[in-house]
């Protein structure tokens, strides 16, 4: 077992046996009003992950969640703190740290959905976002936060009159991701400001190989909860992804808000996307570029083939890239087909984008010379001004220095 490997001290929960399979959530001891939700949203049984961890966590154990893409490890840490806040209801209870912004809102949206018959109030606090909602958000107590690291200490550190000392609940969702370099000092003041006696889970798909790290997080006596038996890929594999660049980064939630609205059929996307997000129609992720560590493939290509659906992914892989391709079919254990493609029919394509392009430039020079000759018809006509206008800003006044003459 490549993952559990890893962390030898940790008691290893046994496979689930065909018995569990039919298991219910009530049978992993989920309260009736949740278990309720859990049907409005269609679960009608729980995932493996579901199955292993939840009864663990409501024993009150630590956690460690190691699942698939698209299991419902969501639901596995959800499900265990809302039955927890309805035995004894308390503001400020649970803390999720996410890695992203857009993550953080659907997991807030799946708390959501699973405790809105209970009345539980969450705040997203993340960057990019007024910083001044979130404050009277926090103002007001929520029961689970759910924070972008960086932002959450910016609250700790200047809200007044926020603080986490009560926590009953600290998750960390992409754990791996959560417990690396770039999240370590904002993590680690975090972890100072929470109490020790406290509840700690870690998810993620894939996990750190550094128990050092994992240390980090602070686990009493965790139980490690792994339901596959190397790293991954879902079976049902398809998909979709592709890459935005860095100046529209300020549209990431609407470009999101658009492609979730099915109104844009193509996202394009960085690593920022690459971890979490769940978007039900998505049918195929291609890795444009191939990614440099081998486990984000993991959690790219698991945008797509989630709970039980299928997808298909498509890596280019140019004469550069083939050491790291191999890394990636070590790390999940199968080597990849080629992606079957009509040479015959790409080599039509190719000859009818290169004639369509051959149109295009030749109507846009049609089309300039015609602009010209009218424009030397028109003479003074009026409408030149606000073309010129135009042309100058373009051109960077040069025409009006010809004007001028
Ligand atoms: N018991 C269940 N039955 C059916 N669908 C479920 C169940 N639990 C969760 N789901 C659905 O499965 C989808 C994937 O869940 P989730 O986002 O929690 O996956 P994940 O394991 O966190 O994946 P990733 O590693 O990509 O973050 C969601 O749409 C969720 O609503
Ligand atoms: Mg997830």
């Amino acid at each position: 077992m490549a993952a559990s490997g890893e962390h030898d001290s940790l008691p290893e929960e046994p496979q689930p046996t065909v018995e569990e399979e039919t298991k219910t959530f009530k049978d992993l001891g989920v309260t009736d009003v949740l278990c309720e939700a859990c049907d409005q949203l269609g679960w009608t049984k729980p995932t493996k992950i579901q199955i292993e961890a939840i009864p663990m966590a409501l024993q009150g154990r630590d956690i460690i969640g190691l699942a698939e893409t698209g299991s419902g490890k969501t639901g596995a840490f959800a499900l265990p703190i809302l039955n927890a806040l309805l035995d004894t209801p308390q503001r400020l209870f649970a803390l999720v740290l996410t890695p992203t912004r857009e993550l953080a809102f659907q997991i807030s949206e799946q708390f959501e959905a699973l405790g809105s018959s209970i009345g539980v109030q969450c705040a997203v606090i993340v960057g990019g976002i007024d910083s001044m909602s979130q404050s009277l958000a926090l103002a007001k107590k929520p029961h689970v936060v759910i924070a972008t690291p960086g932002r959450l200490i910016d609250h700790l550190e200047n809200t007044k009159g926020f603080n986490l000392r009560a926590l009953k609940y600290l998750v960390m969702d992409e754990a791996d991701r959560i417990l690396n370099m770039d999240f370590e000092t904002e993590v680690d003041k975090i972890l100072k400001v929470i109490p020790r006696d406290r509840k700690t889970f870690l998810f993620s798909a894939t996990m750190t190989k550094k128990v050092q790290k994992l240390q980090r997080a602070a686990l009493k006596n965790p139980v490690k909860c792994a339901v596959s038996s190397k790293y991954q890929t879902v079976e049902k594999l398809q998909q979709y992804y592709l890459f935005i660049p860095s100046k529209f980064k300020s549209k990431r939630l609407g470009s999101l808000n658009k492609f979730k609205a099915k109104a844009r059929s193509i996202l394009l996307a960085t690593d920022v996307a690459s971890r979490g997000l769940d978007i039900p129609h998505v049918d195929v992720v291609v890795n444009f570029d191939i990614p440099t560590h081998s486990k984000d493939y993991i959690h790219r290509v698991g945008r797509t083939a989630r709970a039980g659906r299928s997808g298909k992914a498509i890596t280019f892989v140019t004469q550069y890239d083939v050491e790291l391709f191999q890394r990636i079919e070590h790390l999940i254990g199968k080597k990849l087909p080629v992606f079957p493609t009509q040479d015959d029919e790409v080599m039509m394509l190719t000859e009818r984008v290169t004639e369509a392009q051959r149109f295009a430039r030749m109507e846009l020079r049609e089309h300039g010379e015609k602009k010209k000759r009218s424009r030397e018809d028109a003479g003074d006509n009026d409408d030149m001004e606000g073309a010129i206008g135009v042309r100058n800003k373009v051109a960077g006044g040069k025409m009006k220095k010809r004007k001028g003459r």
